[in-house]
């Protein structure tokens, strides 16, 4: 059985993952008022990510005999001044969830919770991948500065970003 602090911890880290989905369904949606389909659907993938994270959450909650309480989530910002601005916000915000896991690896370990260390591990290397695949995207955009052409080109290329949901094996801590 979960005890009550890392239940309660485990519930806000859920909330946390549906507003990053919210986050990023928020940036399709401002992408596509940019006729940038392309990056529309890389955020689209990015929303369906965090709605995978957010489901694994509710699992392990569950699994462990835990409750899950929802709570609300805060409004996502609509606009953004540019898709390196926008980009730029998604890795600061990444950076931010990386902290938000660590965080929780924390009290698993004061807590000599060693199931939630396990399950927490899977995330802790997911955040690496996270905030390296938005950092590529950022170092793509920087030289473009702007030029519609360029930005075309990568808008095909962003178009082609499918989700694909990990393997069970990797999934399952
Ligand atoms: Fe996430
Ligand atoms: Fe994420």
């Amino acid at each position: 059985m979960i005890r009550k602090k890392m239940e309660e911890a485990l519930n806000g880290q859920l909330n946390a993952e549906l507003y990053s989905a919210y986050l990023y369904l928020s940036m399709a949606a401002y992408f596509e008022s940019a006729d940038l389909p392309g990056f529309a659907n890389w955020m689209r993938v990015q929303t369906q990510e965090e709605q995978f994270h957010a489901t694994k959450f509710y699992d392990y909650i569950i699994e462990r005999g835990g409750r899950v309480i929802l709570r609300s989530i805060d409004a996502p910002p609509a606009d953004w001044d540019s898709p390196f601005v926008a980009f730029k916000a998604t890795l600061e915000h990444e950076q931010k969830v990386t902290g938000l896991i660590n965080d929780l690896m924390y009290l698993a370990r004061e807590e000599k919770d060693n199931a939630s260390e396990i399950f927490l591990q899977w995330f802790v290397n997911e955040q690496v991948e996270e905030e390296d695949n938005v950092s590529t995207v950022l170092g793509q955009l920087k030289p473009i500065k702007g030029s519609p052409e360029d930005l075309f080109m990568m808008d095909k290329e962003m178009g082609q970003r499918v989700f694909t949901p990990p393997a069970a094996a990797e999934g399952d801590a």
